[in-house]
C-alpha cells in the first residue's frame, strides 16, 4: 500500500451535498490494532489485507464531530439510549426499504452476534437443533456449538454455471422432519455469497419454519448494501402474524463502517419473546449502552444519508472493475453475482489446483489476505472472499497481483500433471 497517511481532514468544513468524498487516498490502519490490516502472530507487514469486512474508509465527518463534541464533556457514566435512536433507526429503514418498523419490537444489543447468541440461549434449551445455511459466516458454527445446541446443516445448493446459490427448500423440510430443531439462522444478505433472499423466497423460507415451529434468527447486518435489480425484504413483511415469532438483527455497524463501536438493533414483534430476551440481557449485565456508540449512531442516522449513498455507489463500481479485472486475467474463475453486502466471492475450482495450494499462493506468492472459503463451511473449499470496501487502487493492486500469483501457480500445476504423467507412463512402461 506504499506511503500511507492517515489523513486527518477534519479541519475542513463539513462537506454538502454536492461535495465527493475520498475513498481513493488509501489510510494506514497496521499500527491501529485492525483485526483486518494487523495481528499479534502474523506479520502482515508485506501483506494486502482484503479479508475482514469493514471498510478502509473514513467514517462521515459528522459521526467525528459528534464524537469530539461528546468527548469534551468529561463525564463518561452510565447512560439510558435516547428515544432518538429509536426514532432515526425507523426513519431510515422507511426511507431506505419502505419497512414500517414497530418500535416497540425494538431491542438495543451490544451486537449482532451476540444478539444472536441471547436469542439462542433464550429461545431454545441446551441440546436442541439450529439449522444454519453454510457457506455462511463463521461464527454461525461457534455460537450454536459453544452454546451447547445441536448444529444442523442445510447447504446452500451451488449452480457452478452461474456461479449463484439457492436455499434447498427441499432439503431443509426433510431436516426439520427428520430433526426437529427449534431455532434456524438466516444470513440476509447472504454473506459470503452475497445473495438478497427474495420475498417469495423468504415466504417459502417462513412457510416451512411456521409448519415445523422452528423460529427464525435473521442475522440482516448487510442489509443496506443492496445493489442494483434488487431490494431488501425484511422478514416482518412476508412471515404470517399467526407464526411462532422470529427475531431479525440490524445494525449501523456495516452501513456507516463503525463496527468496533458496538450497536445493534433486535426486532422482536412477539411481547413474551422479546421480553424473556431482554430478561436474559440484563441478567448477562448487558443492557447499559456503549455511550460513545450512541452519539455515533445518532450523528450517522441523522447526517449519513449522503456519505452512505457514496460510499455504496463507490463500492458497486469497485465491484464491476473487480468482474472485469477477473473475467480479462482469469477467465476460468467465476464470481458469484453481486447483490448484496460488500464482499464478493470467487470460486477457483477450474485453476486445477488444490485448495491448500490455492491458499499457499494467494499469501505467500500474491501476498493477499483474503478470507479462506473453508472458514465458511466445507462447500467453501476451492472459494475465497474479497472485500470490495477498499480504495480502487489498493483493490486494483490486489487482484493484479492475484491473477499474476494464480497464473503462474496454474501453469506450474499443468506443468506438474504432465510431468506426473511422464513419470507414471516411465514407471508403468
Ligand atoms: C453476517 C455478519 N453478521 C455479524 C457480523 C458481526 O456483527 P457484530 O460485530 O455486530 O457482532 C458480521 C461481521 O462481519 C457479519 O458479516
Amino acid at each position: 500500500m506504499g506511503k500511507a497517511q492517515y489523513f486527518c481532514h477534519r479541519t475542513k468544513p463539513m462537506k454538502s451535498e454536492k461535495q465527493k468524498y475520498d475513498f481513493d487516498t488509501p489510510i494506514d490502519r497496521r499500527k491501529t490494532n485492525s483485526v483486518k490490516w494487523g495481528s499479534r502472530t502474523v506479520n502482515r507487514e508485506s501483506l494486502t489485507s482484503l479479508s475482514v469486512a469493514d471498510m478502509d474508509f473514513a467514517v462521515d465527518e459528522h459521526i467525528v464531530a459528534a464524537l469530539k463534541k461528546r468527548i469534551e464533556h468529561p463525564i463518561f457514566g452510565y447512560e439510558f439510549m435516547p428515544d432518538s435512536l429509536s426514532d432515526l433507526f425507523c426513519e431510515w429503514q422507511l426511507r431506505h426499504h419502505g419497512f414500517n418498523v414497530d418500535k416497540e419490537s425494538i431491542l438495543y444489543l451490544p451486537g449482532v452476534v451476540n444478539g444472536i447468541a441471547i436469542s439462542i440461549l433464550t429461545l431454545s434449551e441446551p441440546g436442541d437443533g439450529v439449522v444454519i445455511q453454510p457457506p455462511v459466516y463463521p461464527p454461525f458454527f461457534g455460537v450454536v456449538e459453544n452454546n451447547d445446541r445441536t448444529l444442523l446443516l442445510n447447504p446452500l445448493l451451488y449452480n457452478a454455471e452461474l456461479a449463484s446459490w439457492s436455499m434447498d427448500l427441499t432439503g431443509l423440510e426433510e431436516l426439520f422432519l427428520q430433526n426437529r430443531p427449534r431455532l434456524m439462522l438466516l444470513c440476509n444478505p447472504h454473506n459470503p455469497v452475497g445473495r438478497v433472499w427474495r420475498g417469495d423466497e423468504l415466504k417459502e423460507l417462513c412457510d416451512l419454519c411456521q409448519r415445523y415451529d422452528v423460529v427464525l434468527i435473521s442475522d440482516d447486518i448487510h442489509s443496506d448494501f443492496i445493489f442494483s435489480g434488487h431490494s431488501y425484504t425484511p422478514l416482518a413483511n412476508v412471515v404470517s402474524p399467526e407464526g411462532q415469532g422470529f427475531v431479525q438483527l440490524l445494525s449501523p455497524a456495516k452501513t456507516f463502517n463503525i463496527p468496533g463501536l458496538g450497536l445493534a438493533y433486535a426486532l422482536i414483534p412477539d411481547a413474551e419473546q422479546r421480553k424473556a430476551v431482554q430478561d436474559k440481557v440484563g441478567a448477562m449485565g448487558l443492557a447499559a449502552p456503549n455511550i460513545l456508540a450512541s452519539t455515533a449512531v445518532q450523528a450517522a442516522y441523522k447526517h449519513g444519508g449522503h456519505w452512505f449513498d457514496s460510499v455504496k455507489h463507490y463500492i458497486e463500481k469497485n465491484h464491476q472493475e473487480f468482474r472485469e479485472q477477473i473475467s480479462t486475467g482469469l477467465p476460468w474463475a467465476r464470481v458469484s453475482p453481486f447483490e448484496g453486502s460488500f464482499v464478493a466471492w470467487v470460486d477457483l475450482r477450474e485453476s486445477g489446483l488444490g485448495h491448500a495450494e490455492l491458499a499457499h499462493i494467494i499469501r505467500h506468492e500474491a501476498k493477499l489476505m483474503l478470507f479462506d472459503g473453508l472458514s465458511f463451511g466445507d462447500n467453501g473449499e476451492f472459494f475465497f472472499r474479497f472485500n470490495l470496501a477498499s480504495p480502487r487502487s489498493v483493490l486494483q493492486q490486489g487482484v493484479e497481483d492475484f491473477i499474476r500469483a494464480l497464473t503462474v501457480g496454474k501453469e506450474r500445476g499443468r506443468f506438474k500433471i504432465s510431468l506426473d504423467n511422464v513419470i507414471e507412463r516411465k514407471c508403468c512402461g
